[in-house]
């Protein structure tokens, strides 16, 4: 499971008070029961907020196993999956706000807070730790200028730390978007973040 940012953490408690009020507020008086799940479908008054969601939703809400590809699709829209989120899909769902949460907190394709446009996934898995993933680190952020997590200010990278990737050939090795980047030196890791940069200047 990825490390839960502290004030992620502190947070929790916010959704799912977030998502008893929203049920509260949609349930007709008297209706309302702490525990149970309640909420109308698409009674949420927030629902503008998140349109961009509807048809996913609209298609599988009732599908068993729906919910990893309804995230996902979710992330793709917002960049990532912020609380407020989370506990709307948990409503629509009609699903516990702690099973989204726990799945997506379970997994590390999702992302629980804004990331760069460019979201480097570098392993530190066995093999790649054994052959010098600390070191691509270490270049990596200082080419960044930011620790792990952070946004650079152009707004163009951010660096998570993954387990194995399932490329251990390739090890030491970064994903950055769809792409998988092998065998790394630091020089390499570096010569690849200022070619995106370039590219991004020029686009
Ligand atoms: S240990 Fe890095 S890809 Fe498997």
């Amino acid at each position: 499971m990825p490390h839960l940012p502290k004030k992620y953490g502190l947070r929790v408690k916010n959704m799912i008070y977030w998502y008893n009020y929203k049920r509260r507020e949609a349930s007709p008086p008297g209706h309302f029961r702490k525990g149970v799940n309640q909420m109308p479908i698409n009674s949420c008054k927030c629902i503008d907020q998140w349109k961009e969601l509807q048809p996913i939703l609209e298609r599988r809400r009732h599908e068993a196993g729906a919910l990893i590809p309804v995230l996902q699709e979710a992330q793709k829209l917002y960049g990532h999956l912020s609380i407020d989120l989370m506990a709307y899909i948990a409503a629509q769902m009609n699903l516990a706000p702690a099973k989204v949460l726990g799945v997506a907190t379970f997994y590390t394709q999702f992302r629980l807070q804004p990331v760069g446009k460019h979201l480097i996934l570098l392993c530190q898995g066995t093999a790649c730790h054994v052959n010098g993933s600390a070191a691509i680190e270490a270049a990596l952020l200082d080419e960044l200028g930011v620790d792990e997590n952070e946004i650079t200010a152009d707004g163009l990278f951010t660096l998570t730390n993954v387990a194995c990737l399932g490329c251990c050939s390739l090890s030491p090795v970064m994903m950055i978007g769809e792409t998988a980047h092998g065998s790394l030196t630091p020089d390499t890791a570096r010569q690849i973040i200022r070619g995106i940069r370039t590219k991004e200047a020029k686009a």
